[in-house]
């Protein structure tokens, strides 16, 4: 309803009711009042079956939007309605000018002490009904989740901004950085089963901020499942945060390209774990892990992958954790190329019989964790 004629509506409820009170029922301004509020209720209630009118506090409601804060006189009839014990008037279709002249009457009576809504059914008004507003009770499930996904979306919003310093070529702010990974290893710790249904959310458009905070938290769900916790769990976070931090080089059509990767392009795209490296050392406060896992998260257990000829070595525990976490979110994730995979097909990519990607054990560790599948 537009708002003009919701303050109309209001203005002659309010109107009739004064009457009331000052002159006896069969006064012609009380009658007049009675015409005039059932005649632009009856003209709203064409368009919609109800109309729900609430006082809250000072403030009028009708149908969902709050009036304006009306004049003196509105706000004392709302205050005086809510102390009867009225927050909420619903209107249905059918009401009649008896009904209306009915509700005025009882409204008006102050000495009667039938509770208004007996008093309302006595007199044969069906399309008027009085209650309370009930505020939605939330199920402490559901608020979990709501806090979690305020934590959630705050990070996705820090890691853009992170992003975009690293990409103009500033450093990244470590402390809103740090801020984030406080937000999610304390949900790590304290409701891990909202934190990684708001990871399962399947969007595309901005990937590469989710897939950062999925990183996250998806490897600080494995690190606090080995007992990490503390400075180390945050560390963690903090290096699976950034590990594709390097791809702020990458060229927008090598790292978008809807299409299967050119070697000349792959070979480009691979850069991003040096450069990656390369950000993060220069930037203050990070944890040395950081650029160590950025350097890694690509290598594979037996070094068969990026960089390549880089001697032996012996990965890190938190690369091992990351590059779970990051390959089982990439396939989860709608991309450009194609829809997220379903996790019985993930399952298959990833445990594939010697795939040297994962460490087995932490692999195992982690379909435990997250109860992908029976671990054989
Ligand atoms: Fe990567
Ligand atoms: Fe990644």
């Amino acid at each position: 309803m537009d708002q003009k004629k919701a303050e109309e509506l209001i203005r002659r409820l309010a109107a009739a009711l004064r009457g009331t009170e000052l002159y006896s029922p069969s006064h012609p301004l009380v009658q007049r009042g009675i015409d005039a509020f059932t005649s632009a209720a009856t003209e709203r209630l064409q368009s919609s079956p109800s109309v729900v009118i609430g006082f809250i506090g000072d403030e009028v409601v009708v149908d969902g939007a709050r009036l304006p804060r009306g004049t003196a006189s509105l706000i004392g009839f709302a205050r005086d309605l809510r102390d009867r014990g009225i927050e909420k008037v619903t209107l249905s279709r059918g009401l009649s000018r008896a009904e209306v002249g009915g509700l005025i009457a009882v409204f008006g009576d102050r000495t009667s002490r039938t509770p208004l809504p007996d008093r309302l059914a006595a007199k044969g008004v069906r399309n008027v009904t009085l209650g309370r507003i009930v505020v939605d009770e939330v199920s402490d499930e559901q608020a979990g989740i709501a806090a979690a996904r305020r934590v959630y979306s705050a990070a996705v919003e820090t890691a853009e901004s992170l992003w975009n310093a690293a990409k103009a070529g500033d450093q990244p702010d470590p402390a809103a950085a740090r801020k984030i990974i406080d937000g999610l290893a304390r949900l790590v710790t304290q409701d891990r089963t909202s934190l990684m249904a708001l990871t399962a959310l399947k969007k595309y458009d901005n990937y590469t901020f989710t897939h950062m905070v999925n990183v996250s938290a998806l490897a600080m769900a494995q690190a606090r499942a080995l007992n990490i916790e503390g400075p180390l769990l945050r560390e963690f976070g903090f290096a699976a945060l950034m590990h594709d931090i390097g791809k702020v080089q990458t060229p927008l059509e090598v790292l978008n390209k809807p299409d299967k990767l050119t070697n000349e392009e792959f070979g480009i795209m691979k850069r991003h774990v040096v450069e990656g490296a390369h950000i993060l050392r220069r930037t203050p406060e990070m944890p040395a892990l950081a650029p160590i896992v950025a350097f890694e998260h690509h290598l594979k257990q037996d070094l068969s992958g990026y960089p390549e000829n880089i001697g032996s070595r012996k990965l890190n525990l938190c690369t091992m954790i990351v590059s779970i976490a990051d390959v089982f979110d990439a396939l989860r994730s709608n991309r450009p190329y194609r829809q997220g995979l379903a996790t019985a097909r993930i399952r298959s990519i990833m445990g594939e019989q010697g795939n040297p990607a994962f460490n087995q054990a932490l692999l195992k560790r982690f379909v435990n964790l997250m109860g992908l599948f029976p671990v054989g």
